[in-house]
């Protein structure tokens, strides 16, 4: 006779395999198209069963509500924060103990930069790792990470950890194997004997970092071969035609989910599949290999969501999102418009960055973005050239402005940062700093200028207004809510000094955070400020239903945007990217709109707005 027990077990089982039934062709279809290996797709499905079972009830419990939920990550309080557990609070029981000052700010949503085991001191800010199912020791345990995401879950803050793809560090086992001359090791990476495929792949693969990291193979003197290394030759990178690769990372993968993650950021996503004669970018299978992630997922863990890191073009994007019938990620950083907005602010013309919302916009609905204005990487200059064309607007000259302009070598620029990655053969360069510091606060506190500071300020809490005002939601670099300057320091480091991205990536200033509560301090105008924002977006018009546009002001230095409900209510933002006052006009705006948060009547035919001002209307 069944005890209770075993009846439980069976129902649970069932859950799985009921999910398992409803993917189960597409998966098999997809992965045999691939690899054509039937033994390997039975190890993929073990696999799956086997981090099912290991799965706690607890996230179990998850998952059923998130099933019944699964617009959840869309709701309109979504508000995101990304941060290195070592520079924020040491380790990960350290940060566990700094929950309450992320409840301060009604976080739902933590991205930690790479924690895993990785190589000391060079391991690209935790991008090579050594081991994809363990934390690294420096910052704790797996046991740390599971109380972590617990103590998170409970406070409605969803843990994201990268899932580095692409490569791993020169020092990882599968590596030291292929080092050590294991022909199946050597497999899961592209290794070669002499340069005759390695010349043929720089023909047509772009590089990554053509300063610090030049060229994409690296000499192996233990294995005497060539290694791909797209990005630091410390990096390198996996062989996905290989499936025991596909299957080891889905494991792992799997790991960090019954630890308690709960979006996973699949890293560098677009790189994953080569082929010779391509750039090596965005090629099908790499869609294949995601939609077989995302089926696994909602398998054995459907609570667990994809985040993309997809630095491309809009039009390389959509492909990442999948079809409804047949979705991909769930979501992707905004890369596009974060840039934009940085050459928005600094050319005060707004043209560009509406043309990239509504190239966004035209994605369909199922697309979902996060929305940032710095996180620890560097601001790439890939702006819409045609785009540029169209408006008269010199692509070269006006990326060279750019990082000319954010590293403060611009005639009346008020920004503080740093060049990255200069390359002279094609003058493309990247740009490093703060939010504050790029915004002019750095400046403006050697100037000792009350007035400067004021102005870096207001331009500051323009860009947060805007991003949050996009479709997606919100994330903020740490340090951000605290106007935390950039990091010059960072050249006394040897280890740091090579890589200008670590100008951004500083220890977080807890004395600076105290000064949040005193009245008068830029510290507190910041918070106050973000604070606005989050009871902004707590309005209906932030639903995941909200219709979003952007909309004509009639004034390039205005960026207006519409949200709008089926009921009929509507909000208008508007946006001046100016140092001066600005007049607008919204035309075929209907009915009586008011100050939202004044009250006031306003005539959306006839609005001004001070330097750096946004203003947000409601039809009421
Ligand atoms: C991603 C990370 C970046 C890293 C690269 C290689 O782009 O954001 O920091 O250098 O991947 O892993």
């Amino acid at each position: 006779m069944a005890t209770k027990e075993t009846l439980f077990r069976r129902r649970d089982t069932g859950v799985f395999d009921a999910r398992m039934a409803r993917c189960h062709d597409e998966l098999e279809w997809l992965f045999m198209e691939l690899y054509d290996d039937r033994d390997a797709l039975n190890t993929l499905e073990q696999a799956m069963a086997e981090a099912w079972a290991a799965r706690s009830p607890e996230l179990k419990k998850l998952d059923a509500a998130r099933e019944a939920d699964p617009g959840w990550y869309r709701r309109g309080n979504m508000f995101g924060m990304t941060m290195y557990t070592d520079l924020f609070a040491g380790d990960l029981k350290k940060l566990a103990r700094k929950l309450p000052y992320l409840k301060e700010q009604k976080l739902t949503y933590l991205h930690l930069m790479p924690l895993l085991k990785m190589p000391h001191p060079h391991n690209d800010g935790g991008y090579a790792v050594e081991d994809f199912n363990q934390v690294d020791p420096a910052l704790g345990t797996n046991a740390d990470l599971a109380a972590l995401t617990k103590k998170l879950r409970a406070a409605g803050i969803s843990l994201c950890l990268d899932f580095v793809m692409n490569h791993t560090a020169s020092s990882h086992e599968w590596a030291r194997r292929a080092k050590a001359g294991d022909p199946c090791y050597q497999n899961f990476y592209h290794c070669f004997d002499d340069r005759t495929i390695p010349d043929q792949y720089e023909r047509t693969v772009p590089q990554v970092f053509p300063n610090t990291a030049p060229g994409n193979f690296t000499w192996c003197e233990e294995m005497h071969k060539w290694v791909l290394t797209t990005f630091h030759p410390y990096q390198w990178d996996l062989n996905y035609r290989n499936p025991a690769v596909l299957v080891e990372m889905t494991r792992s993968m799997l790991n960090l989910a019954n630890l308690g993650v709960e979006v996973l950021r699949i890293d560098a996503v677009p790189y994953i599949w080569k082929q010779l004669g391509t750039n090596c970018r965005n090629l099908p299978q790499v869609h294949t290999i995601v939609r077989i992630i995302r089926m696994v997922l909602e398998t054995v863990c459907p609570a667990v969501i994809l985040k993309g890191e997809v630095v491309m073009a809009p039009r390389e994007l959509a492909a990442y999102f999948g079809t409804p019938d047949k979705p991909e990620c769930h979501m992707l950083y905004s890369v596009s418009t974060m840039v934009n907005l940085w050459s928005a602010l600094a050319s005060r013309d707004v043209r560009l960055l509406k043309a990239q919302l509504d190239a966004l916009n035209a994605l369909g609905p199922q697309c979902w973005f996060v929305n940032y204005l710095r996180c620890h990487d560097d601001i790439g200059w890939g702006l819409d050239e045609d785009v540029e064309r169209y408006l008269g607007i010199d692509p070269q000259l006006h990326k060279e402005f750019l990082y000319h302009f954010y590293e403060g070598r611009f005639e009346g620029s008020w920004a503080k940062g740093e060049v990255y990655n200069y390359d002279p053969a094609t003058r493309d360069a990247r740009s490093c700093g703060t939010t504050a510091s790029l915004c002019g606060v750095e400046q403006a506190l050697e100037q000792g200028s009350e007035a400067a500071l004021q102005t870096a300020l207001r331009r500051d809490l323009l860009m947060h207004g805007a991003m949050a005002f996009f479709k997606g939601f919100p994330m903020l670099n740490s340090g951000d809510e605290i106007g935390q300057l950039n990091g010059w320091g960072y050249k006394n480091d040897p280890d740091l000094a090579e890589d200008s991205r670590n100008l951004h990536r500083t220890r977080f200033n807890w004395d600076n955070a105290a000064k949040r509560s005193e009245p008068g301090t830029l510290q507190n105008e910041l918070w106050q400020g973000l604070e606005a924002l989050r009871e902004l977006r707590s309005d209906p018009c932030f639903g995941p239903d909200a219709w979003f546009t952007t909309w004509d002001t009639h004034n390039n230095g205005v960026l207006g945007l519409v949200r709008r409900l089926d009921s009929g209510r509507t909000l208008a933002g508007v946006f001046n990217f100016t140092a001066e006052p600005q007049h607008l006009w919204l035309d075929a705006l209907d009915g009586a709109y008011r100050d939202r948060r004044t009250g006031a009547a306003a005539d959306v035919r006839d609005l001004w707005l001070q330097p750096y001002e946004m203003r947000v209307l409601v039809n009421e």
